[in-house]
This record gives C-alpha cells, structure tokens and sequence, in this order.
C-alpha cells in the first residue's frame, strides 16, 4: 500500500535543474520491503539476490514473534524474547523526470544500531533506537533505473533497555522529495503567544488576541534562487484561514528571522478542547512559483509552574494526572499502529488521565501527534542514561558521541507540538551521585551503593566549583534551551536531597522526584523558588483479578531489589496491598498531590502493563505488574479508584469477584463518588453501611463467602444513586465477543480489538476460567495479536489461538481489506461465539 501523503501541484518550470520545480511530495515507504533475521553483510550490494528473503510491511518487530525463553539475550528485564541482527532491503524505481528534485528517505526510528545503504553506499549508522533520523539519498540514486536501499539492525548485544525495546524497523518510514530551496527536515519552528485585555466589567481580563511566531530554516542548493517570499498562513480547525503573514527576504539574510502571524479570535488548546490550528508555511520565488509546502499542526495555550500554586494551564489551576508509559503496543509489540496508540489513549482518557510521560525515551511521533488531538500533556524525554551505564550493553556507550545531535533531533523535531509541556533530560541517571565506580557497577549494585546508600561523599559539595556531572546537567539543559526555551526542564531523579549533582547544577527549572513522597514535604524549604512535580510515582503491583487476603497486610515485594524473589503465585494482589519497597500504594500518592497545592501532579508507574521489568519476579514472568491496565488493554480494579478520583463520572466498583471456598473470609473492596454511602449485602442481608474518608479513598467490608449474590448500594442524599452486583459464576459455558474498532480504513492500518469473555450458562464471568479460546477470521482482515494479560503467560503474541486468563482475553485483527470481516471463537465444550467487522476505507 503505497500512499501520497501530499503531492505536487506546481508543474516543474524552468531550466534544466537550476532553478525549481514543484512543492513537496512526501510518500508512504512502508510497503515492498524484505527481511531477513541474521548478519548477511552482502546484502548491502544492489545486486545482492534477496528473492528468498520475507517479503513485509513496515513498521516491524522481529522480536514480538518469537518465544520467550530464558535464554534469550536481553533477559526477563528485556521481555525474554529474541535479539539479533536483521537486513531489510527494498527495491524502488526513480524516475528522471524528478532528477531535479532533492529525496531523502526519513526513519521514525529503528532499534537500534542502523546502518542505512543506498546502492551499496553507507549513508551512516545510528546508535540510539528511540531516536528519528534521515539522509539525503539524490547523489545516490541511478534515474530510470531500479534502486536499492538496505538497512542492517543490530540489536545482537543485550540487554541494553531495561524493557523490552523490540528490533528492526519498528516505526514508520517516508520518502521526501523536494525542490532545491526547500524548508530544511524539522526546520519550522512555531511558538504561540497571545494578549489578554481588561475586560470591560473591570472584572479581571480576558483573551484578545493569539500569536505564532514562526521561525523558518530554509535550505538552498540553488545558486540562482537568491530571494524567497516566505509565506505562513493558519488556518482553524474547519480550514479557513484564521490568520496569514508573507515577507520577502534575501535567503542570506534568513537565519533567525521571525515571522508572526496573528489571530484575532482565538481558540485556546486545552485538555478538554484540544483545539488545533494548522500553520501552512509556503516558500515561493517572487514571480509567484512555490518551491516548497509544509503543514505543522500546532496550538495556542500557556502554561505556568509555580512553585507555590503547582501547574496551570491558560490561567486555570490544573493538576496533572499522568501515567508513565513505555513504547510498546502490548501483543503487537514495538511495531507502531497508530490505532493501537489511539486505544491506549482513550482507555486513559476514560479514567481522567490528562498526562503521559514519555519513559524513558523519544516516542513514536504518532503519540505526541494523538496528545495533541485528544487532549494530553505531555513531559517528553530524552535519555534512561547519561555517561553511566545500567545495562551492560546501552546507550551510555554511545553518550560521548551522539547526546548532542541526539538531542538536538529530538527537540527539534517535538518542539512543535502543543501537547509538549516539559522536556525531562533523563531519568534517574547515575550522575545525580558521584562515584567512582558508578559505570562500571550493575544497575542493582548501584541502587544499593547510591540511592540508598546515601553517603554525603557521593553528592555535591558546598564549594563553588560545580562538578562533572552537574556541568553535564547544565550542559545538556542548555542544548535544549538554545532550541527551545519555551518549555522547562526537568529530570525524573530518585535522589532526593539538595545536593543531588542534578539539582545541585541549578539548571533545572522543575525539581523532579522519583518516589520518596516522604521526602516530597521539605521540597519547598529545600528549594526555594522552584516548582515541582512527582515524575514517577507508586510502582504498585497487581495481577488483573488475582486477589491476596488479608487485603489490609500490605505486600512489599520484593523485599530487596538485589536478592531474587520468589511466590509461588507468580502473581500480585489487585487489592491496593502489593507495591515495590521504593515505592507505594496509588491512594498515597493520590492524596498527597491532592492536599498540596505546590506539587503540580504527578506520572504514575505506570499506565499500562509493559513487555518486560516483571518485578518482583524473575523468569518465566515477562511483563510488567505495574500497570493501571494489562498488557492487554484490560483495567485492573485501580483503574476505578482513578476514575472515581479524578472524573466526575458517576463510578460505582465492587470487587473482588465472588467465586471463593465456602466459609472464606473475603474483604469486598469498594471505589465510588457521587454518593454521600455505601452499603453492602450478601444474599440480601446488609454487611454494613460504610462512606470513603479524607483519608482512606475506598470502603472495605469483611464478609463471609457463601456462594450466591454480592450486592453495592451506592446512596446520595438518602437516595439511591447506583448498584452493583456480582453472583457467583457457575461452569464456563459460553464465549462472549465484544469488538472495538480503531481507524477508519486499511490506509489507516484499523483494527479491531476485540475482548473475550468465558460467561457460565447465565452470563456471569467466570472470575478464574482459563479456556483454550480458538480464533479464526474470514478474509478481509488477519489477525495480528492474541494476549490474556498474564504476565507470566509463554504462549506466542502472533498466534490465533489464546487461553482465557481469569476469565479473559484479546484478540487483535488488522483490516487487509474494506468491507466486512468475520471472527469465530471456539473452545471444546463452550458455546462459540462469532462476531462482524466493518472495516470501512
Ligand atoms: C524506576 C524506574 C522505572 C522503573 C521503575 C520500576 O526507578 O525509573 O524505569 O524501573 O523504577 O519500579
């Protein structure tokens, strides 16, 4: 499927190749490539024979597969599954009709270690994998004749991620081509300002008028093309235009001029109206013919951390109520589907998440585009590591040598979007202490001998001189600021003290803390004048529907990071009593960010389950246990508390399930708003009236179990408001589908999520069925995934059949073409279920 995103409309003009031609064309170049897993070196060569090779779509995921095994490389922390070295290599035709035109093939990222070739010719190697990079590729090219380009990934030395990175060319891929004078890659910078006026009550003051100042890097390999109109118009969301400017200007004379486009009535950006303009920047010779076109989508809004009063946004107080998030899609892997980023999004949205915290690295430019429209802040970030290792094979090797382009690429290229709010520069970087051996000591050796090891000797010192590694701070703060210094800096840091070489720099506009919420109330005293966030928080951990009595012992597992863990559950609590000794219950910190006004919210460990990190077990778990939902796309009951906390949605949730031993004694946790009460029945007869407090935000009772009902009564003002209730499920007996559709359209790469449930004859869920479930699919759609969210679960990803876990489970389906597709489910001895798709161009 190969796509025009934008095509010319200007017909070439002029003489030979000297002066012009046409706008922009910027194409899809996802389709026709072949793979092969394994080091072929010859493969670089244009006549190289691939015709045995795979024949694929990008993006792809050589690792989302394979099978876990202990084995493999990158270890349980990496997700378990294999590594290696992949060639991919894609034939192409170019035309000598656009000989004239410059074409550069651009790399959303691949993990990791590119080494681009063009007809045998290297272009360059890559190290960092999160990081978006291109090549000119015109001088390379034979016209009229086939072409060959031949990427090799190296992701053979692991582990070099403390998750699970994926391998190959994991995001998307485009061929630009453009004429001679044409806006350089990322080179439109475009910042909004706007005026507020006394309003005429005298009562305060209110919005006049909107700003975009635009900056603009022209790049010219044309001699004769000396002067340029430049030409930038906004239009809003339903395509007028909104506000226009256009300036002529001696191309010699462009660096560092300033356009500004104003607009008289403007709509502002905000996490409920995400609003979005569109900035089209022209470049065109002063008889009228435009050489070049680009479109940045792009907001108004403003913002203000202080360190009193925490976050606002366009003058409204606002708390941030953020997750952290890794990069990969759950079942589809690394591979980016900007649908499956879509359904993460809105299954946060859904709990009133309004943040995401890149972690730790830069995303896919498909999420901060989808921040942008559905309504997300977000801290976007930069590096896991600095200098210092925390794996034997990462980034840190690299460090010296790529951190300022790295970096460079990476605010150039965000900078634009309205969702960005902070630039974080790392996350817990070894250089927040000094020490020594601290690059050569593994990752848990120096957690011990650092964080907690808390020795003065490591931290800064009061003399004037600043050290190493608070010059790297300041530093690497200063590349960003000479890019962009609309924004704040930050670093997720989890040490806490003053004297953190981090802090310790001054260049950091917002103290980020990692944790230590006891530490989190002498921050005001300990640094004076600066606003502060939690960038990490909680790290609690839980097994969707797996449930440890007695809920009011609290389980820190492990007990200490260096010393292996083992339960035989393999399982952790959904009752708010499991987190990580540096971390917490949700309800704490949810209660500290709502009772002080300084701290501006808070990132949750995270939002979703990740591939990889299955703390606190080691092998056969394989993903993580921290998310607020599974791997899978399904809420674990703390979802609830979120919603109830954070939305003003009427929330009524009971759990657990009621399928236990006859006799057991069971807490029945309950999280709810809007109501003044609770009361809970057991098979009719009260077990009490209960209401939430300031301090504690769920009701509990301790019941009995008998098989039968468990009834909620959700009352306000002595009204009943809501109920719920759970019966105890008999035999698995049936298989319910209920499908979710993402995307409009195969262009779009839709899918279908679609959530199987085990039901007994009744329809109640079967809280611990663990049904083989069997799926098939007429044409017209494949299926790309299955997973149960069970993080210790070995079956494959890509596989079309998957076992129920506690009673559910996913299977993803990609529309191949239009029209309507049908899945199947069967399972010996259940009723089968079937369900229809229409996947619509
Ligand atoms: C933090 C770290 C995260 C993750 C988390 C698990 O210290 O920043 O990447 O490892 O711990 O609790």
């Amino acid at each position: 499927m190969r796509k025009i995103i934008s095509i010319c409309i200007c017909c070439a003009l002029v003489l030979g190749c000297s002066s012009v031609v046409s706008e922009r064309e910027t194409s899809d170049f996802n389709d026709g490539w072949r793979f092969c897993l394994g080091d072929v070196p010859e493969a670089s060569d244009p006549s190289f024979d691939d015709d045995g090779w795979r024949q694929l779509e990008l993006p792809h995921d050589w690792a989302i597969e394979g099978d876990f095994s202990p084995e493999n490389p990158s270890g349980v922390g990496g997700g378990a599954l294999p590594g290696g070295i992949g060639w991919y290599r894609k034939a192409f035709h170019a035309s000598a009709a656009d000989s004239c035109k410059l074409w550069r093939l651009e790399f959303d990222g691949i993990y990791m270690n590119s080494e681009v070739f063009v007809n045998g010719v290297s272009l360059g190697v890559r190290p960092y994998g999160y990081i978006s990079f291109g090549y000119d590729i015109s001088h390379l090219l034979e016209w009229d004749a086939e072409n060959v380009v031949a990427v090799r990934v190296d992701n053979a030395e692991q582990p070099n991620s403390r998750w699970y990175s994926g391998c190959g060319i994991y995001r998307n891929v485009r061929l630009v081509k453009t004429a001679k004078v044409r806006v350089a890659p990322y080179g439109i910078f475009v910042e909004p300002g706007m005026t507020y006026l006394p309003k005429a009550s005298g009562d305060g003051s209110e919005l006049h008028e909107g700003f975009f100042f635009v900056q603009t890097e022209v790049l010219s390999d044309d001699p004769e093309v000396t002067e340029v109109v430049l030409r930038q118009t906004v239009l809003d969301a339903a395509g007028k235009v909104a506000g226009k400017v256009e300036d002529t200007y001696k191309l010699a004379d462009l660096a560092g001029q300033e356009q500004m486009v104003r607009i008289s009535k403007p709509h502002l950006w905000d996490v409920d109206d995400p609003y979005l303009y569109t900035l089209v920047t022209e470049i065109a010779i002063p008889e009228g013919t435009i050489l070049d076109r680009v479109e940045t989508k792009t907001g108004l809004r403003h913002f203000f951390f202080s360190p009193e009063e925490g976050f606002s946004l366009n003058d409204k107080p606002l708390k941030i109520n953020g997750v952290c998030m890794h990069h990969d899609l759950g079942c589809l892997g690394a591979a980016v589907n900007k649908n499956a980023i879509r359904r993460q999004l809105e299954i946060l949205k859904g709990m009133g998440c309004n943040a995401i915290r890149t972690s730790h690295n830069p995303p896919a430019p498909e999420l901060l585009d989808l921040c942008d429209e559905m309504g997300f802040i977000v801290q976007d970030e930069a590096f896991d590591m600095w200098r210092k290792k925390k794996t034997a094979h990462d980034y840190s090797r690299y460090f010296n040598q790529w951190h300022e382009k790295d970096l460079r690429d990476f605010i150039i290229r965000d900078r634009n979007h309205p969702s960005v709010m902070m630039w974080s520069i790392g996350n817990e970087v070894l250089e927040q202490w000094s020490h020594a051996d601290a690059d050569t000591l593994t990752l848990a050796e120096a957690n011990l001998i650092l964080n907690f090891g808390q020795s003065a000797d490591m931290l800064a010192s009061d003399d004037d001189a600043k050290s190493i590694n608070s010059l790297l701070t300041e530093k690497l703060a200063d590349i960003v600021r000479s890019l962009d210094d609309s924004r704040p800096v930050t670093a997720g840091c989890n040490e806490p003290s003053p004297w953190n070489h981090l802090f310790h720099s001054g260049a950091l506009d917002i103290i980020g803390y990692n944790y230590h919420n006891q530490n989190i109330a002498s921050v005001p005293e300990n640094f004076p004048g600066k606003p502060f966030i939690i960038t990490e928080s909680n790290s609690a951990l839980m097994t969707r529907g797996y449930y440890r009595m007695p809920s009011d012992t609290m389980f820190i597992w492990p007990a200490r990071w260096d010393i292996p863990f083992y339960d035989e559950s393999f399982a952790c609590s959904s009752y708010e009593n499991c987190h990580v000794p540096w971390g917490n219950t949700h309800e704490e910190t949810l209660k500290l960010v709502r009772d002080n006004d300084f701290v501006s919210g808070q990132f949750v460990w995270t939002g979703f389950d990740y591939i990889g990190e299955p703390t606190p077990y080691g092998w056969p778990a394989r993903s993580s246990f921290f998310g607020i939902v599974d791997l899978a796309g399904f809420p674990k009951d703390v979802y609830h508390l979120y919603r109830s906390e954070w939305t003003d949605e009427p929330v009524l949730h009971l759990f657990p399930h009621w399928n236990w031993t006859e006799g057991q004694e069971i807490d029945m946790w309950c999280y709810y708003n809007n109501a003044d009460e609770v009361e809970l029945f057991v098979n009719g007869r009260s077990q009490g009236v209960k209401s939430k407090t300031e301090d504690c935000l769920h009701t509990v009772w301790r019941t009995v179990y008998e098989p039968g009902y468990v009834e909620v009564v959700a009352r306000k003002d002595g009204k009943q408001v809501a109920s719920q209730t759970i019966r105890t499920a008999g035999e698995p007996a049936q298989i319910k589908l209920s499908a979710m559709k993402y995307g409009d359209g195969v262009a779009d790469d839709a899918l279908a999520f679609v959530t199987v449930e085990i039901l007994d004859k009744d329809g109640n869920l079967c809280p611990h069925a663990d049904n083989l479930v069997q799926f098939e699919v007429s044409s017209g759609a494949e299926i790309v995934g299955t997973d149960n969210g069970n993080p210790v679960s070995m079956e494959r990803f890509k596989s079309d059949k998957r076992k129920a876990f506690n009673g559910m489970c996913l299977v993803v389906l990609e529309a191949a073409e239009s029209g309507r597709s049908k899945l199947r489910a069967t399972s010996g001895g259940l009723k089968h279920a079937s369900v229809s798709i229409e996947f619509e161009r």
